[in-house]
C-alpha cells in the first residue's frame, strides 16, 4: 500500500479457509483501513461482506470510518439495493424490471448464455405479493422473452385492475 499508493483498495471480512461460512468480521475490516489511514491516506477503502441494503451499507461505512462497501449478494436479495427512491417495489415496478430483465438479456445474450439462467432472477422479482408462486411457477416454463412478455404484461394489467399492494 505504502509504495503502490492504490486508488482504492476492498477488503473483505473473511479468511480465505472460512469460504462463505460465518459473517464477514468488519472490525478487521477496519484495522484495514487505519492502516490506510497512516500509510497511504489517498487511497479510497471500501468493506465487503453480507451488505443487504443501502442503510446497512452506511452504517457500516459511518461505523467502521471507511469510504465505502462493496455489495455481492445483497443484489440477489434485492435489485432495487442501488436505488434511494424504490425501498419496497410495487409489484408493477417488479414485473417491468422482471421485463426489462429479459429484453436485456435477448438483446446482449440470445444465443450464447441458456435461457434458463434468467429463473434465478424471476423468482427474486416474484416474491411477496398474492398469487406470486403461481406466477413463478407460469415463468418456470418459458424459453423466450416473447412468452415472458405475455405472462408478465397478463399479470400487470390483473393487478393493475385487482390492487392488493
Ligand atoms: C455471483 C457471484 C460471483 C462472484 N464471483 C467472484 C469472483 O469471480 N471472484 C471473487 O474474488 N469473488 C467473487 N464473488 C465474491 C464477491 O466478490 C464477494 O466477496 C462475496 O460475495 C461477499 O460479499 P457479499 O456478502 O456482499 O456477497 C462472487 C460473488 C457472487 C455472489
Amino acid at each position: 500500500m505504502a509504495q503502490t499508493k492504490p486508488a482504492a483498495i476492498i477488503l473483505h471480512g473473511r479468511t480465505q479457509r472460512q469460504l462463505s461460512n460465518g459473517l464477514a468480521d468488519w472490525d478487521e475490516i477496519a484495522k484495514g483501513a487505519r492502516v490506510r489511514d497512516v500509510i497511504s491516506p489517498d487511497t479510497l477503502f471500501l468493506g465487503n461482506g453480507d451488505v443487504l441494503s443501502m442503510a446497512h451499507g452506511v452504517e457500516l461505512t459511518t461505523q467502521y470510518g471507511l469510504d465505502g462497501v462493496m455489495v455481492g449478494r445483497g443484489i440477489f436479495h434485492d435489485p432495487w439495493l442501488f436505488n434511494p427512491a424504490i425501498i419496497t417495489p410495487s409489484i408493477d415496478e417488479k414485473l417491468t424490471q422482471l421485463i426489462l430483465h429479459t429484453q436485456l438479456f435477448e438483446k446482449y445474450w440470445a444465443g450464447k448464455k441458456n435461457f434458463n439462467i434468467l429463473k434465478r432472477f424471476y423468482k427474486i422479482y416474484t416474491n411477496d405479493f398474492p398469487n406470486a408462486a403461481k406466477l413463478r411457477a407460469e415463468l418456470m416454463e418459458t424459453s423466450s422473452f416473447e412468452q415472458v412478455y405475455q405472462i408478465a404484461q397478463a399479470a400487470k394489467l390483473s393487478y393493475a385492475e385487482n390492487p392488493v399492494d
